[in-house]
């Protein structure tokens, strides 16, 4: 899951979108619904520039249901085709046939005009590591045809899933590469814990996620360890630690595994449905 992004494996992965892209009409771009900005590639409006585009909200269970329906209409703002997913248990999935025929109306209407009848669309899904592109893809495909836990640089030969007569999805997701100069950006991928997390020590992100929790969800941290709220950051996780029982000896509290539980809790949608960010700020908290 912790991805280490060399220039080499940049470029590997740059050339092996560019080529994909010579072969299908639309991109199927995933984000990750808690941080639909973070997740984002910086360099994929360029690439896929002359492609019909989706994106995807995944992981659209563990985002805040309201703010799903504020990143829509965010992207619906700026005439990008979006669509809520969850990948790994179908939800929504369903509903993205009729989509990529709206998205691709101006391709069908060419081909129309040439003659051309019953050409499928051919797609691909694109994203940053962890977003969840193969379990999309297996969702979409409705059968286990994609493995999970892509590489970076791993080439294979291309294979098309045909998923009706219309739609065709290449069955290797193009994998992007994250935001690395924005902090911003950086801290919350660490923090839902897509990127390496050395980017700050485990504690220090806690004491970030706690910030913005007693910022943003009130309530959530001592619903559920049962702490005060109102202390500071630290004192917080410390009477997490103390709750959870994660005692050094001499009954110090165990700050680094404390750490670990919170953002593990976080991550899997145990403290809830949260969202990192809302789009008329960036940021919440
Ligand atoms: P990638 O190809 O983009 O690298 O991502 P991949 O499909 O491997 O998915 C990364 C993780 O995200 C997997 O969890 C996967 O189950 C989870 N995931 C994907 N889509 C969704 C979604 O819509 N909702 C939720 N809640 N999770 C999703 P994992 O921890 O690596 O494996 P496992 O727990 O599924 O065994």
């Amino acid at each position: 899951m912790n991805y280490q992004w060399y220039p080499g494996h940049m470029t590997k992965a740059r050339r092996m979108m560019q080529e994909n892209l010579s072969l299908i009409d639309l991109v199927i771009e995933l984000v990750d619904a808690r941080i639909p900005l973070s997740s984002r590639n910086p360099d994929i409006d360029t690439m896929g520039k002359n492609k019909a585009r989706l994106i995807l909200l995944n992981k659209s269970d563990l985002a805040d249901a309201d703010l799903n329906q504020e990143w829509m209409e965010y992207f619906r703002e700026m005439d990008i085709h979006a669509v809520e997913v969850n990948s790994k248990s179908g939800a929504g999935v369903r509903s993205i046939e009729a989509v990529v025929r709206v998205a691709c109306k101006d391709k069908l209407e060419r081909d129309r005009r040439r003659g051309i009848l019953n050409r499928p669309v051919r797609a691909m899904v694109a994203g940053i590591p962890n977003v969840g592109k193969s379990t999309f893809i297996n969702a979409f495909a409705g059968r286990a045809c994609a493995k999970t836990g892509n590489k970076p640089g791993v080439t294979k030969g291309k294979q098309w899933i045909r998923l009706h007569k219309s739609l065709e999805l290449l069955d290797t997701p193009g994998i992007l590469w994250p935001k690395f100069e924005d902090q911003q950006a950086g801290l919350r991928l660490a923090l839902i814990g897509s990127m390496n997390d050395e980017i700050l020590q485990t504690e220090e992100l806690a004491l970030e996620l706690i910030r913005f929790l007693r910022a943003a969800y009130g309530g959530v941290l001592s619903g559920r360890f049962g702490v005060e709220e109102n202390g500071d950051d630290f004192s917080v996780l410390k009477e997490i630690s103390i709750k959870r029982g994660c005692l050094l000896k001499g009954n110090e509290p165990d700050i680094r595994k404390a750490s670990s539980i919170l953002l593990e809790e976080f991550r899997s949608g145990k403290l809830g449905r949260i969202t990192l960010e809302r789009p008329e700020q960036g940021a919440k908290g």
